[in-house]
């Protein structure tokens, strides 16, 4: 009896050590069993890091606790209409990071960044030219372009989607007793010579959802929860890879201090104001207006 024991425990040694600090990655590498290869290569690697930064870090109890209820809390704040991780993700720049490497381009195409929370799938189709500001209120912003791929080849019939924040920083989702639904968001398809154009208003910089733990985290670091006045533009065509990304006004008082890190210097966008009444006219807009002329490059599949 006894020497089965020893047998067994022997066994055990040799196979899967018991845990030390100096070998706590072996410990838990060892008794990994995944039939899913890219699961254990994750989960190894996670394991590997994480252990790095608590050997780092060395936390007190108490710490590693308020990192626990932080995370708990994190969960709790979730529900159908808020994603508390996601906004983590955004203010720790992890979410463009992640975008950065499923994203890469080759130069002269137009760079991606994030989708962000206020996309919606069911959106009006317009004709070019429309207005998609359905209650008049901020100052005429006229928006024009073309896409082309990487050769400068125009592409015909692409869906330009664009959806923004109104001139007090709010996207119609987040006002639905305040805004007519579908304010400030629509889909444009480009014409013979690649070129779209829609009709809108000067968005605002606004804060991302900061009353969570993501919020209370931007704080404690010292930092603000504003995002720079932008517009979202998910350009798509066949047999190209649609590309999601944004137009940054580069007079905004946030355009180099975006707490989600998703400005790209490629993607700020010179824009001027036109106070000639007969161009006004011709775009169908009150004089003075903004104009903006925002070209997309896209990269055939
Ligand atoms: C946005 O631009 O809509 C956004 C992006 C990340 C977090 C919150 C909002
Ligand atoms: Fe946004």
């Amino acid at each position: 009896m006894l020497s089965e024991n020893v047998a067994h425990r022997a066994d055990t040694i040799d196979d899967t050590p018991y845990f030390t600090e100096e070998d706590s990655v072996e410990s838990f590498v060892n008794r990994l069993n995944c039939n899913d290869e890219r699961l254990a290569e994750v989960l190894e690697s996670l394991v590997k890091h994480l252990h790095a930064f608590i050997k780092d870090v060395e936390p007190t109890v108490e710490e590693w606790m308020t990192g626990i209820k932080f995370l708990t809390e994190t969960g709790q704040m979730c529900n159908e209409w808020r994603q508390e991780y996601i906004l983590l993700s955004d203010v720790l720049a992890v979410s463009m990071l992640v975008d950065a490497i499923n994203h890469r381009k080759p130069t002269g195409a137009t760079e991606s960044t994030v989708l962000g929370p206020f996309y919606l799938e069911d959106t009006p189709d317009y004709e070019n030219g429309a207005n998609i500001c359905l209650d008049g209120k901020g100052e005429p912003l006229v928006v024009s372009g073309r896409v082309s791929d990487q050769n400068g080849q125009i592409i015909e019939g692409a869906m330009i989607e664009v959806w923004q924040a109104n001139a007090e920083g709010f996207y119609d989702v987040q006002q639905p007793d305040l805004q007519p639904a579908c304010n400030l968001r629509g889909r444009f398809r480009s014409d013979s010579d690649g070129r779209y154009w829609f009709r809108s208003i000067k968005p605002r910089h606004y804060p991302i959802p900061d009353d969570g733990p993501a919020g209370r985290l931007l704080g404690l670091m010292g930092r603000h929860p504003y995002r720079p006045a932008h517009i979202h533009a998910i350009i798509s065509a066949d047999g190209y890879d649609s590309v999601t990304t944004h137009l940054y006004f580069p007079d905004c008082p946030y355009i180099n201090s975006d707490t989600v890190f998703g400005v790209k210097e490629s993607r700020i966008i010179a824009f001027d104001l036109i106070e000639d009444e007969r161009q006004a006219e011709k775009m169908g807009v009150e004089a003075p207006f903004w104009f903006m002329q925002a070209d997309f490059v896209i990269v055939r599949k």
